[in-house]
């Protein structure tokens, strides 16, 4: 079994797509064993996201995921990280391939409604920020 951390960002949210999102999580067959709506503060974006900190977009992309409410998950599957990133498509929306939930629901690089772990490590991380061990449902 493998696990990552999954987020629809507030873009998705904000625009009523949670629902469907989650759908297409259960209809693919991966566990979600743990589950939070979250607000997060500027600092918390920026914690989350400092591998990025570095990049021209930081400050974009950190004022966007913290400018409303997300809903971050804890998905568990047999190679969960890469069939996720599957399901969402490519970072861009435009990029992403029909069928995708980035190409269905996103609206641009940044506002692209979902993020998923790119690996083990990551979503061990990353996982760790939002969940203490015992919330997570075994
Ligand atoms: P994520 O981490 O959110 O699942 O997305 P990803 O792996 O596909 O993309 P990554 O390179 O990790 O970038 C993280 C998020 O930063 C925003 N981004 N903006 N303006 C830009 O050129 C740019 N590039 C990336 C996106 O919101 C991306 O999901
Ligand atoms: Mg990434």
């Amino acid at each position: 079994m493998e696990h990552t951390c999954a987020i629809i960002k507030p873009d998705a949210v904000s625009a009523g797509h949670t629902g469907a999102i989650l759908q297409r999580i259960e209809e693919a067959g991966f566990g979600v064993i743990g589950m939070r709506l979250v607000r997060l503060t500027k600092t918390e974006a920026e914690g989350f996201y400092a591998v990025h900190r570095e990049r021209p977009f930081f400050d974009s992309l950190t004022t966007f995921m913290s400018s409303g409410p997300a809903v971050v998950l804890a998905l568990e599957a047999p190679d969960v990280i890469a069939r996720w990133r599957a399901l969402m498509g490519a970072t861009d929306p435009a990029q992403a391939d029909d069928g995708t939930l980035r190409r269905q629901f996103g609206n641009a690089i940044e506002r692209n409604a979902t993020h998923g772990s790119d690996a083990p490590e990551t979503a061990a991380f990353e996982l760790g920020y939002f969940f203490r061990g015992v919330e997570l449902t075994r």
